[in-house]
């Protein structure tokens, strides 16, 4: 072979070789040793419904980082979301708290993180209005841990290392019938998750400014797509119409929500780990802005139709309810930032996207089955038969 002589290119071209034509299992069987040139990334709340698409995304597209999904496995979390890469090479998945500071502390120890993506948080705004002390530890010192513990071991070598954390645009509070949020709308959360998520948003902000860490934050808009636990508005909706169950409308259906798919915030995220600049914020939405009531009918239209009913049957199912406390009326995110900055934009179309998460539910009875089963009947009764 021409390059025997010259080791370095032999390396460099069996590895291009390697990762361009061999599968990738086959990649880590030959060569044991690029475990130890990888980069290694920790994914927080990788077991949830867009941290799962942002741990197939990664350990998909880069055989080269070690992706390590730390997870506690809360009522949200679900390893049955990885079935299908839980055994590849480049994947481990640690089960921890990341309340838990001296834990976090140990695992960043052992692992050396080179980046950390971080998602693991309590999410649903209804269960923050019935327990929101839950949603500090987890949202905001579970944030702080994270932060110190990366400060800790990258020890102001910041070269090549990156903590970026996930938020959403409910910080920016709510907006009337015009507007949009940017990256400069000040922040107005109103529910105690949105509170929680703000405070640990000017953590990450505090630390990049105080302790000059490389960080970076997005806020991004309501998502939908598979794996989404069935508390939230479209897998709710989806599993009670399925079962003839009563649809729940707080209020009048009225408020406004911007709808992205999973999978196009699951890229976002990976261009802004790998190209956003530290420091700075990146605004994540659809332009897809939907009245709850419309979205609601366009979803029992779409079941009549898949479930052989008359149409019209469906949204006889239709119950409007008492209203959420502190509900936001309307959000709207402006992306641009993003879009002609790093060049990220939506890849679907919001009815063909709603099609696809519909027909994913129906065809994953056992996983709906699974989650709905054991504590959420207690959950199902407490928020909706008795309020
Ligand atoms: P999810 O509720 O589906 O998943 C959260 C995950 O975090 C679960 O796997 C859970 O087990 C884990 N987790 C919770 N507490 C933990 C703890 N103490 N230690 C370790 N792991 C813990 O959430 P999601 O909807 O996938 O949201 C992920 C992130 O994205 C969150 O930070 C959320 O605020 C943000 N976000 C969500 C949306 C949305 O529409 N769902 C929109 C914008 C931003
Ligand atoms: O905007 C991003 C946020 O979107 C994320 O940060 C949150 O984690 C995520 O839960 C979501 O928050 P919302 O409160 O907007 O999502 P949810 O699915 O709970 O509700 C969507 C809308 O539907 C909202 O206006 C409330 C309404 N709703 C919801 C439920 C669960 C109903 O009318 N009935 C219901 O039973």
């Amino acid at each position: 072979m021409p390059v025997a002589g010259n080791p370095l290119l032999s390396v460099k071209i069996y590895l291009s070789v390697a990762f361009f034509i061999v599968p990738e299992r086959a990649i880590f069987e030959q060569d044991k040793s690029i475990y130890n040139r990888m980069k290694t990334i920790l994914i927080t709340g990788g077991a949830g419904f867009i941290g799962s698409h942002v741990v197939h995304l990664f350990v998909n597209k880069y055989p080269a980082y070690k992706i390590v999904n730390l997870d506690k496995l809360t009522y949200a979390g679900n390893l049955a979301n990885l079935k299908d890469i839980e055994n590849l090479p480049n994947y481990e998945f640690v089960k921890g708290d990341i309340v838990d500071s001296k834990f976090m502390l140990k695992l960043f120890e052992e692992k050396q993180f080179d980046g950390v993506i971080h998602l693991a948080a309590e999410t649903h705004v209804d269960r923050s209005i019935s327990n929101p002390t839950e949603f500090v530890f987890t949202n905001v010192i579970g944030t702080v841990n994270l932060l110190n513990a990366a400060k800790h071991i990258w020890k102001d070598h910041y070269e090549g290392k990156r903590f970026y954390h996930i938020s959403t645009d409910e910080v920016y509070g709510t907006l009337g019938a015009t507007g949009m949020f940017t990256e400069e709308t000040g922040y107005d959360p109103h529910s105690p998750y949105s509170a929680s998520k703000a405070s640990s948003d000017h953590f990450v902000h505090a630390y990049h400014d105080t302790f000059g860490l490389p960080s970076v934050v997005s806020n991004c808009s309501n998502n939908y797509g598979s794996y989404q636990f069935p508390e939230k508005l479209i897998p709710l909706f989806i599993n009670n119409i399925q079962n003839n169950k009563p649809l729940p409308v707080y209020g009048k259906g009225e408020n406004v929500r911007d709808w992205l798919w999973v999978e196009d915030h699951a890229r976002a995220i990976d261009i802004i780990f790998h190209k956003g600049k530290n420091g700075e914020t990146y605004n994540i939405g659809g332009h897809n802005e939907w009245k709850n009531i419309d979205l609601i009918r366009a979803m029992c239209r779409i079941m009549d139709r898949k479930l052989g009913r008359p149409i019209g049957e469906s949204e006889k199912l239709i119950t409007f309810i008492k209203d959420r406390a502190g509900h936001d009326l309307r959000y709207a995110i402006d992306s641009a930032k993003l879009q002609h900055e790093l060049g990220w934009a939506p890849s679907l179309q919001f009815e063909e996207g709603l099609e696809k998460t519909i027909d994913w539910y129906l065809e994953n009875e056992e996983w709906l089955h699974n989650v709905t089963s054991g504590d959420y009947q207690k959950y199902y009764e407490e928020q909706y038969v008795k309020r």
